[in-house]
């Protein structure tokens, strides 16, 4: 390691010309850095290697060292460490300060874990010792590059490098103490654009004049002590100015049964709560979240739960028109890739640039004109709806809660136990263009850097003397989210604190039987800081969550729905607007291919599949279900390709995907048997819709359950019920908080997904003999099949099949022997397979050759009868065998699945 000679003071440019010199380059720095500010000539006492020290903290040649430490502090000590923590060791390792190890045991010993100061130093010794060259590695790529901008004549590079040394040593030395009049000088005139531009009235003049007075104050501190209240007052003016101050830190509302039967009709609810939520967003702080609790609730013997889930989500996601920013925003582009969706063929080179006109408001007349194609309908609604899309807010999470006592279920299957309520969490994001200071150096000198996700502008640090400047001379990003964010992280009071107790409670996104107080904290713990203020709408023990609120500092404000949106005139038609609006246009839409006819065509010869035999046809499933007769199918049951998730599944956007399920969707409607079920598995994924941009800024969850629900409900289903299939917790100790424990920072594993219960219009279709269902909860605990064996190979040849005792739930619940069961996107063909060997004709399509020959293999292994069939050219069914069971023996071992069934069936399994 680079040893401590401590030396005499010296000014930082004498530090540099030293350092340039003492490794025998022949460069002056002065001309490169003398134009940059300093605050004093009090230098300090700096160790002799200060500029190789900042050479390793730029280079973050510590960072594997530190990952090292925290690992073993993880698993030695219990501690898990988050960034503050982090930065701290890092701080010590780069300066090797006594005083930065003490610290850094106090920041771990802060929360609630176990201390041991002197073990933690020696492990933190022992690893640094162990792996010093690492230290040492980023000195000879640092003079690599400034030799060869030497070499090269290249003086902007040789200045980068020179000035990303000089303003993070000027931290160390002159500017290591500095007043809020020095850090105004620095900023004056960016400070007068800023705050008088935007209003352009007494009120930005006055704005100014308030904060130079407060800046007019020569009294020195820490440059981190004077950066903080600068940039504190800076952005309470600006809040001052746009309202936020009033603004509440979390709106929490309930919406139960009560709420429901106070209105007249199921409409008049879904007005009520999506106006609620329009409402909160109003009323919410940027950045902050909105948090609903679904109870149960009950509508003609439906419960809703699910439903009110899917609709609020895509609510709340879609219901504010807005122009997006077009350095991002290339509406041509996207509105291009929803077209040729819906016309089924490419959008010309000339049709692109007439777009380009439309969106950047040059060619109003411009589609009539040159154009017929897209003056048909729903074209045109298309291109409106892309001049300002709709968004919301960004949805978060959807948590399971397991309570201790049932709640009703839907009417028709009142027997599947229900226990669960649901919790969900959205966060406002809104763009705010308006600059805020740097949070290391206090300047306005900044750049808009990018948007990291819609709706959060990220900012650029230009400013020379920012201490935390890059190796390549870039500033420190930021955003006004992380600001708050990482301000939090140096809040030790027990109030900002997450305890760990709390944490574990809700580290799953299915929770088990939380108490009220367990379940408030959450909420106040995990989405508010302290002294923010809350609002609370119909909660329900209100006294639990004052109570806890008051322990936390937290201010909460109670209200009634009615006293924040009173049910009058002016909300009536709100979520009629929403569901027959634009939104829907963008997928619901039937295209030419969509609606030609195929009577002529030979249909999939049912009749000579044989209960307990099944059938694999190698097709597109739209081909396949044109051709079945109307209401042939018993029940369907199926895991669709997730939107973007796998090869076999990639759309240009997610409207385009919404549209495919949508053909699928409808076409089940016709095929199946009235009252027949369609069980579907999908998950919630982590993608870009590409609605709005293609670069990552646009990634986030995507409800996908959500709009399914939506799709299904527009297509006439009725959704009974959700199943959660809860996969077990993944095996890693990511606790998605990465050891940062205060608010903002909590995640829960997402450990679920939804198996949905749709029922085709009729009285619902189930089994007659009850004691082989294994359907008896909505919450079904079964592990995913394993696919990856030795050295990642995937042994089981299909990337995403799922477990058979997934398909059995529905085939035992709502099928007969003797039934067809069909699964539209069957894989594997687990579905088939497992209808087929509990005595149901089990019918899959898969348009992937590989995977359907996997299925008849997979068969063969079960001993079942399996058809393989294929389109021939003329559009018939062409049968390539029917495929014998091996032998009377592996018969017999078939029933490993049927076995199943028995076990879960309480009485066979002897419970
Ligand atoms: C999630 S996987 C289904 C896995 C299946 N449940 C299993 O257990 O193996 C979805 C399947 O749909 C297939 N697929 C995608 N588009 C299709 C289409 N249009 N018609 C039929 N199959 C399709 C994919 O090849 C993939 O195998």
């Amino acid at each position: 390691m680079i040893g401590k000679n401590w030396t005499r003071k010296r000014s930082s440019l004498d530090i540099i010309a030293e350092f340039l010199a003492s490794r025998g380059r022949q460069l002056d720095p002065r001309p490169f850095l003398e134009w940059i500010p300093i605050f004093s000539n009090d230098h300090a006492e700096l160790p002799g290697d200060i500029v190789e020290k900042i050479i390793r903290d730029s280079y973050d040649d510590a960072n594997p060292v530190v990952k090292c430490i925290a690992e073993k502090l993880a698993s030695s000590f219990n501690i898990l460490i988050g960034r503050v923590q982090k930065n701290q060791l890092k701080r010590y390792i780069d300066y090797e300060r006594p005083e930065d190890l003490e610290t850094f045991i106090k920041l771990v010993g802060a929360g609630d874990v176990d201390r041991d100061a002197n073990a933690i130093k020696e492990t933190c010794h022992e690893i640094i010792q162990s792996n010093a060259m690492l230290l040492e590695r980023s000195q000879p790529v640092f003079w690599r590059l400034l030799d060869e901008a030497i070499e090269t004549g290249n003086d902007d590079r040789v200045k980068d490098y020179l000035v990303f040394l000089y303003s993070r040593l000027l931290a160390f030395n002159e500017n290591r103490r500095i007043s809020l009049q020095f850090l105004f000088e620095q900023e004056k005139e960016l400070i007068r654009d800023e705050l008088s531009s935007r209003s352009g009235n007494d009120k930005g003049t006055n704005a100014y004049a308030e904060f130079e007075a407060f800046c007019n104050n020569p009294d020195i501190d820490t440059h981190a002590a004077i950066v903080s209240k600068f940039n504190q007052k800076y952005r309470d003016i600006l809040e001052r100015e746009d309202g936020t101050r009033d603004k509440k830190a979390l709106v929490f509302l309930k919406l139960d049964q009560a709420m429901f039967d106070a209105r007249n009709t199921k409409t008049e609810f879904y007005d009520h709560a999506c106006s609620c939520v329009k409402k909160a967003h109003d009323l919410l702080r940027n950045h902050h979240a909105l948090v609903i609790s679904v109870e149960n609730i009950i509508s003609e013997g439906v419960n809703l739960k699910w439903d009110i889930y899917a609709q609020l989500t895509i609510f709340a996601e879609k219901h504010i028109p807005t122009r997006f920013n077009r350095t991002y925003y290339h509406a041509e582009e996207i509105c291009a890739d929803v077209l040729e969706h819906k016309l089924s063929r490419r959008i010309t080179g000339e049709e692109r640039a007439c777009l380009k006109e439309i969106f950047t408001g040059h060619g109003e007349n411009t589609l009539e004109r040159d154009f017929s194609t897209f003056t048909r309908a729903g074209i045109h609604e298309t291109i409106e709806f892309f001049k300002e899309p709709l968004s919301g807010f960004t949805f978060v999470d959807c948590y399971i809660i397991q309570r201790d006592r049932c709640f009703p279920n839907s009417s028709d299957i009142h027997f599947i136990e229900n226990r669960n309520e649901l919790l969900l969490v959205f966060y406002k994001n809104v763009v705010d263009e308006r600059k805020v200071p740097c949070p290391v150096c206090g300047s306005l000198k900044i750049s808009g850097n990018s948007y990291t996700e819609i709706g959060e502008k990220s900012w650029e640090c230009k400013n020379p003397l920012c201490s935390e400047r890059s190796k390549t001379n870039r500033g420190k990003r930021y955003s006004i989210r992380t600001i708050f964010m990482q301000e939090s992280l140096h809040d030790f009071r027990n109030e900002n604190l997450v305890p760990k107790s709390l944490i574990k409670v809700w580290r799953k996104d299915l929770v088990e039987r939380p108490t009220d107080e367990q379940y408030f904290s959450m909420v106040i713990k995990y989405f508010t800081h302290p002294a923010d203020t809350l609002l609370a709408i119909n909660v329900r023990n209100p006294a639990t969550l004052l109570e806890v609120a008051r322990r936390e500092e937290r201010h909460v404000d109670l209200a009634t729905i009615d006293e924040i949106i009173p049910f009058r005139g002016d909300i009536v038609g709100t979520w009629n607007r929403f569901w027959h609006g634009p939104l829907f246009h963008q997928f619901l839409y039937t295209t030419e291919r969509d609606a030609s006819m195929i009577e002529a065509q030979p249909p999939v010869p049912l009749q000579v599949m044989k209960k307990g035999m099944a059938c694999i046809i190698h097709d597109d499933c739209i081909e396949v279900m044109r051709r079945f007769q109307k209401g042939s199918i018993s029940a369907m049951i199926t895991s669709p390709p997730y939107y973007n998730a796998r090869e076999y599944s990639q759309w240009e956007n997610l409207y385009n995907y919404l549209h495919d399920m949508h053909g699928v969707i409808e076409h089940a409607k016709e095929i199946l048997v009235p009252g027949g079920v369609f069980f579907y598995n999908i998950g919630d994924i982590y993608d870009n819709e590409r609605t709005v941009v293609k670069s990552t800024m646009g990634n986030k969850r995507i409800p996908l359950g959500a709009y399914i629900i939506l799709l299904f409900e527009k297509a006439g289903f009725t959704l009974l019920d959700n199943v959660a299939w809860f996969k077990g917790e993944p095996q890693s100790n990511r606790q998605k908080n990465d050891g940062n424990f205060v608010p903002f920072y909590q995640r829960p594993t997402n450990c679920y997904e939804h198996m949905f219960v749709f029922k085709a219009p009729g009285p619902l279709n189930l089994a007659i003999d009850r004691s082989r269902n294994t359907l008896r909860s909505n919450v079904q605990k079964f592990s995913p099949v394993i696919k990856i064996g030795k050295g990642g190979v995937n042994r089981y040849g299909h990337t995403a099949p799922f477990p058979p005792e997934l398909p059995l739930l529905a085939i035992t619940c709502f099928t007969n022997p003797g039934d067809v069961v069909f699964d539209p996107y069957s894989g594997s063909g687990t579905t088939p397979i497992a209808a087929a060997s509990t005595s149901r004709i089990g019918i899959g399509t898969e348009l992937n050759d590989a995977y359907a020959r996997l299925s008849v293999e997979m068969a063969r292994e079960q001993g079942l009868k399996i058809i393989f069939l294929k389109r021939s050219g003329d559009g018939e069914y062409a049968r390539e065998g029917i495929v014998a069971a091996r032998d009377a023996t592996e018969v017999k071992k078939q029933s490993t699945l049927d076995a199943f069934a028995d076990a879960k069936d309480p009485e066979k399994a002897g419970r």
